[in-house]
């Protein structure tokens, strides 16, 4: 859950509310739904939330990095639950440098993006029908899978700009070997 919808003081009042009920857990992201992704996450709301909630709480929100991971661990020793969205859509192996405390390098991101992207690719070809649909699930997530390769610009726009099924995966094939 957000901490609250357009107000940063709503969660006080679900307090007593997620109390009442055996959770299992409740996972925070510290920013009002309105927010949607932009302004900072309120580390000290979170910090203020989880302490009053007898459920396991579980920290959500910009974990694009080991670094930062490990800075919150720091700020947050008794946390022990993460839910990580789009750092792992931009690095599918954000998970294992983690567990490992090992950074992977920019080849093994892209590989497994190229796997990512391509298993994403299939079930979406098998849920919609028509190039169309397929492209607009499609291109929203290369916001993402793009941030590992700023200098791939052009490769970028390629990929967005295409039309048909068939432009679109020669641009991703040609992102992926550039
Ligand atoms: C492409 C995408 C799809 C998402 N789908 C869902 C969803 O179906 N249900 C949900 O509760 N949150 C969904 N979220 C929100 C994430 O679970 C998460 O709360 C949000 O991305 C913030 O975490 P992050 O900063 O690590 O990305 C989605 C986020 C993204 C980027």
């Amino acid at each position: 859950m957000r901490i609250g919808l357009n107000s940063k003081n709503d969660w006080k009042a679900l307090v007593p509310v997620l109390n009442r009920y055996p959770l299992s857990e409740v996972i925070i992201h510290g920013r009002t739904a309105a927010q949607m992704f932009k302004g900072e996450i309120d580390n000290g709301i979170f910090e203020e939330f989880s302490k009053q909630l007898n459920s396991p709480v579980c920290y959500n929100g910009n974990i694009f990095s080991l670094e930062q991971f490990q800075t919150l661990t720091e700020k947050f020793p008794l946390i022990n639950r993460w839910l990580l969205g789009r750092g792992l859509i931009s690095n599918p192996l954000l998970i294992k440098e983690i567990k490992t405390g090992v950074k992977t390098s920019e080849n093994e991101i892209r590989s497994a993006l190229e796997l990512l992207h391509g298993r994403l690719f299939q079930i979406n070809s098998m849920r919609l029908s028509g190039s169309s649909h397929i492209l607009n699930k499609m291109k929203p997530y290369w916001e993402y899978f793009a941030a590992t390769f700023p200098e791939r610009k052009k490769g970028l726009k390629k990929i967005l700009k295409s039309a048909t099924l068939e432009t679109y995966q020669q641009a991703v094939n040609e992102f992926f070997r550039n």
